[in-house]
Order: structure tokens, then C-alpha cells, then sequence
């Protein structure tokens, strides 16, 4: 197959950057969009030996890790969607067989306030670390561990929390959504530990300190456009942002209370 591919090229998060166009061809349909992605490199890179390159003659910067829809690392914009044009997967499993044979096809970073970009379609996304580092997770001693039956947990609120635990932090959410809202992101991280015996002694807390992170971060309010919930790669519900949003009127009445019982 053969591609014409518009990629958006920047030097660092200070320069402009631009769209560059490159032609590939000899791509097997069975290549994964990062293989496609490494093929062009591998001919920038050989093309650089022969004759001088500006900027977008060098290889192109993205950022991956597990090549298996696991680690959340390989978000790309393409055609103007997170992710691509599949459902249900990261971009690292979108294969090459998506695209028709001569297509153009654009590629971008994700575009949020909140994730600048480092250079070409990384972004930094340690806005999302410094949510979880906010409430995402449980106070516990550790040592050796529990025995495994020692909480029971009914399983139809395993299977929510397992649901919620998907969210493998890549930030399609933010990207798809027309507020840059991080909203099923954090409703995620809150529901997977809420719905758990264990998560439930810092819930209020919780929920109140990643909306809070959240907001400081810069990410928009939800505007229930559902982008979110339909690019998510791993099918992550919007009823998630539901769940967030009552715990945190619920955390944020019982606070009010304790203040005026206090006389604070
Ligand atoms: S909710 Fe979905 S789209 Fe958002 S970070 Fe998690 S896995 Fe990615
Ligand atoms: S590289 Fe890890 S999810 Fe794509």
C-alpha cells in the first residue's frame, strides 16, 4: 500500500509548527499505524545520509511503549480522531488494512491546553500524573499479602470496578472532547477504587482532591458531548462521569455539615 501523510512537525513546545508531507509506499496492510510510522523514519533516516534535511527531514517524534493497547503512550490524532478511524483500540493496534490504498493521511498530536506539546506528536501528559498523585490510591500498610478472601466483594462490583481500572491513561478523552474535559479519566480512577471495599474509607477525599487537581491543571468541564466515551480505546462509560459527579456533591454536603457541626 502507499501513503501520502501530512504529520504535524515542531521543534519543542517554544517553536511553530507546521504540517510536513511525506510519501511512503511498500507498506504491508498487516503493519500496525507505529510500524508505518517506524518505516517512514527508517527512510528518513536514509534519505538524511545522502543529501541535507531541514527539521522535517529528520525522523519523526512519537511516543510509544508497549505495542499492545496496555500502557496508554501511542495517542495520535488521525483524520481528526483519537486514536483513528477503529473502535475500541490504541493506536499502536489500528493496522494499516483501516486505510484505503493511496489515502492521505493527517496526523497530529493531541490538542489540550493541558498537554503541551514537547516535540512533533508527543505531548506531556503529566497532567494526568499529577491527578492520580492527588487521590488516586489507597492508604494501606503494606507488607506481605492479605490473604485474597479475607474482603469479600460481591461480584457484580469487581466486574464495575474492573471496568473502570481499564482506563489505561492514554488521553483520547481529552483530545476527543470539544472542552478538553479529562472528566472520564477521573471518573475512572474514582469509581475503579470507590466501587472497592478498600477504596471506600478515603472516597470523599478522594473525589474532592482529583477534581480539584483536575481543575488546577487546566482540563474543561464535561459538556456531555459523549466524544469521550465513543473514542475511549477501552470503551470507558460515561455513567463513570455520573458516579464522579454525585460522590462529589455527596462528599461536598457531608464536608459542609461536619463544618457547621464543628461551629468552624
Ligand atoms: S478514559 Fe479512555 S480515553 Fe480516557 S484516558 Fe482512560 S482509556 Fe484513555
Ligand atoms: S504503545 Fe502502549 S498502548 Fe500503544
Amino acid at each position: 500500500m502507499k501513503f501520502t501523510l501530512k504529520i504535524w512537525r515542531q521543534k519543542d513546545s517554544q517553536s511553530k509548527g507546521k504540517f510536513a508531507k511525506y510519501s511512503i509506499d511498500n507498506i504491508s496492510a498487516d503493519s500496525s499505524f507505529l510500524e508505518m510510522l517506524d518505516q517512514l523514519n527508517q527512510k528518513l533516516i536514509t534519505d538524511g545520509g545522502s543529501k541535507p534535511v531541514d527539521f522535517t527531514g529528520c525522523p519523526v517524534h512519537f511516543d510509544h511503549d508497549c505495542r499492545e493497547g496496555i500502557c496508554g503512550m501511542c495517542g495520535l490524532y488521525i483524520n481528526g480522531r483519537p486514536h483513528g478511524p477503529d473502535k475500541g483500540v490504541t493506536t499502536c493496534q489500528l493496522h494499516m488494512r483501516k486505510f484505503k490504498d493511496g489515502d492521505t493521511i493527517v496526523v497530529e498530536p493531541w490538542r489540550s491546553k493541558a498537554f503541551p506539546i514537547i516535540r512533533d506528536l508527543i505531548v506531556d501528559r503529566s497532567a494526568l500524573d499529577k491527578i492520580i498523585q492527588a487521590g488516586g490510591y489507597i492508604s494501606v500498610k503494606t507488607g506481605a499479602a492479605p490473604e485474597a478472601n479475607s474482603i469479600p466483594v460481591p461480584r457484580y462490583l469487581a466486574e464495575k470496578a474492573m471496568d473502570a481500572a481499564s482506563c489505561i491513561g492514554c488521553g483520547a478523552c481529552v483530545a476527543a472532547c470539544p472542552n478538553s474535559s479529562v472528566m472520564l479519566f477521573v471518573g475512572a480512577k474514582v469509581a475503579h477504587m470507590a466501587y472497592l471495599p478498600q477504596g471506600k474509607p478515603e472516597a470523599s477525599r478522594r473525589v474532592q482532591a482529583m477534581i480539584k487537581a483536575m481543575d488546577e491543571c487546566g482540563f474543561g468541564n464535561c459538556s456531555n458531548a459523549y466524544a469521550c466515551e465513543y473514542e475511549c480505546p477501552k470503551s470507558i462509560s460515561v455513567t463513570h462521569i455520573a458516579k464522579m459527579n454525585r460522590d462529589f456533591l455527596f462528599a461536598s454536603v457531608c464536608h459542609e455539615k461536619e463544618v457547621i457541626s464543628s461551629g468552624s
